[in-house]
C-alpha cells in the first residue's frame, strides 16, 4: 500500500523507501493448528540467523527477530521505519522465561499470567539485566507476552529465544490481521511471512504496566478492564491515553497511529441522526469530487444503503464487538485500496472490547469526531 500525493505520484519519501526494497520476500503457508514442522524450523533458522521473519499471532501479525540479538533488533526499526524510542514486546512461548527476562515478577502479574497467558495481554516489568537496549529504548521496564498462536508458539520455541515483535505493518498504517497486509507493506524489507490466514481478534494485546504500585493499562486490547478488575482489583488507564496534554506511558502510543491513507473522521449520535449526517456529508464530499468510503455498523448500514459512494462495507451488528475489532483494520485497509478519499465510520461505547475499537479508531481519526 502506497501513500500517494495528492495527484498520485508518490512521494519523495516513499521513493527512497522504494527503493530499500531489495530482499526477495517469500510468504510461505503452513496450518494455523499443527503447523507443519519443517516450515518452523527453517522460518526459525532466519530467527536464529539475525533476521526477520513475520508471523501471525491471535491479535495481529507480528514482525520477528531474535530478541536476545541487538543487530537482529535493529533491523525491525529498520524494516518498519518505526521512531527508535518505541520499545518493542518480547514474546515468549514458556512461562518461566519471564523470571529471566524480568527483574521483579510480582503477585498480581502472575494471577494475570495464570489466567491470561497465553493470550492477548503483554505486562510491563522491571527489566532484567539480560535485556538488549534496543528492546526497551532506554526504559527501565521490558513488555512480554504469550501469544496464543500455535505458529507463534511453535516458532519461538525452535527459534529458543524470546521473539522481539511489533505488528507487522509499516509505522504508522492499520496493523496486519492477514499475510497479505504484511505484504503490502513490508515485501522486500523482510526474509519471510508466515501465511496462517487472517488471525482471530484483529486487534492488538492490552499493554498493562505491573512494574508500578496501580496496574496501569497503557493501550487497551484484547483483554479488557473488566476481566482485569475481578483478579487483581484496582486498575487505572494511563491519563496519557486520552486526547490531553499528558504524555502517555507506552511510547508507541503518542504517534499518529493506525491511519490508511484517506483521512477519517467518525460520527457520534443516536442511528437516525448519523445515517442522515452521513447522507449529506457523502452528497456535499462527492459534489467536491472527493472520493467516500463508509464503514458502518448493519444498524447504520440498513439506513443508508442506496446511497451512491465508493466503498461501503457493513462490518457488522453493533453490539457484536468481536466482530468489528477483526474486521476494522482490514476495512481502513480496503478504504485505501479503492482508492477514498475519506472514510467515514462510527463511534463504539467504551466498554468491554469498545474500548480498544475506540481507542484505535480514535487515533486514525486523529481524533476527528462530529456529533450528530
Ligand atoms: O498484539 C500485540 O501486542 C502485537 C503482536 C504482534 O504481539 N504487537 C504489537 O506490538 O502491537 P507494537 O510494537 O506494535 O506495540 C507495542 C506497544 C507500543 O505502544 C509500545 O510503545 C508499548 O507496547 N511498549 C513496549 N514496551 C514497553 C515498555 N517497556 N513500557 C511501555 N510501553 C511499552
Ligand atoms: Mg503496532
Amino acid at each position: 500500500m502506497y501513500r500517494l500525493t495528492g495527484n498520485g505520484i508518490l512521494s519523495s519519501i516513499e521513493q527512497k523507501w522504494e527503493r530499500l526494497r531489495i530482499l526477495k520476500t517469500e510468504i510461505w503457508h503452513l496450518k494455523k493448528v499443527e503447523p507443519e514442522r519443517d516450515i518452523i524450523k527453517r522460518a526459525a533458522q532466519i530467527i536464529k540467523d539475525g533476521n526477520l521473519v513475520a508471523f501471525p499471532t491471535e491479535t495481529v501479525y507480528g514482525l520477528g527477530a531474535n530478541g536476545l540479538d541487538s543487530e537482529a533488533v535493529k533491523k525491525i526499526f529498520e524494516a518498519k521505519g518505526r521512531p527508535n524510542d518505541n520499545p518493542l514486546i518480547l514474546h515468549i512461548a514458556n512461562l518461566k522465561d519471564v523470571f529471566y527476562l524480568a527483574s521483579i515478577v510480582p503477585l498480581k502479574a502472575q494471577v494475570l499470567m495464570e489466567e491470561f497467558w497465553p493470550g492477548p495481554l503483554t505486562l510491563v516489568f522491571s527489566k532484567s539485566k539480560f535485556i538488549p537496549e534496543e528492546i526497551t529504548c532506554g526504559l527501565e521496564t521490558v513488555a512480554i507476552r504469550m501469544p496464543k498462536h500455535q505458529v507463534a508458539l511453535a516458532l519461538i520455541r525452535e527459534a529458543g529465544v524470546p521473539i522481539a515483535a511489533p505488528s507487522a505493518n509499516r509505522s504508522g498504517y492499520p496493523s496486519p490481521t492477514e499475510a497479505d497486509h504484511v505484504y503490502n507493506d513490508l515485501h522486500g524489507l523482510i526474509d519471510v511471512i508466515l501465511d496462517a490466514g487472517p488471525t482471530g481478534l484483529g486487534l492488538e494485546s492490552t499493554v498493562l504496566d505491573i512494574s508500578g504500585e496501580v496496574p496501569t493499562i497503557l493501550r487497551p486490547g484484547g483483554v479488557t478492564i473488566e476481566q482485569l478488575i475481578p483478579l487483581i482489583g484496582h486498575v487505572e488507564y494511563d491519563a496519557g491515553l486520552h486526547h490531553s496534554s499528558e504524555a502517555p506511558k507506552a511510547p508507541g502510543m503518542k504517534y499518529t497511529h493506525y491511519s490508511p491513507r484517506a483521512a477519517v473522521i467518525l460520527l457520534d449520535g443516536e442511528p437516525e441522526q448519523v445515517a442522515s449526517k452521513l447522507k449529506d456529508m457523502v452528497e456535499d464530499y462527492t459534489l467536491k469530487g472527493s472520493k467516500v468510503g463508509l464503514l458502518l455498523t448493519n444498524e447504520i448500514y440498513q439506513k443508508v444503503k442506496d446511497i451512491s459512494t465508493t466503498y461501503m462495507i457493513n462490518i457488522g451488528n453493533r453490539q457484536d464487538l468481536p466482530k468489528i475489532a477483526q474486521s476494522i483494520y482490514k476495512e481502513l485497509r480496503n478504504c485505501d485500496l479503492a482508492g477514498v478519499d475519506i472514510i467515514l465510520t462510527e463511534t463504539y461505547h467504551e466498554e468491554g472490547l469498545g474500548t480498544a475499537i475506540m481507542n484505535r479508531l480514535l487515533k486514525s481519526a486523529g481524533y476527528k469526531v462530529i456529533s450528530c
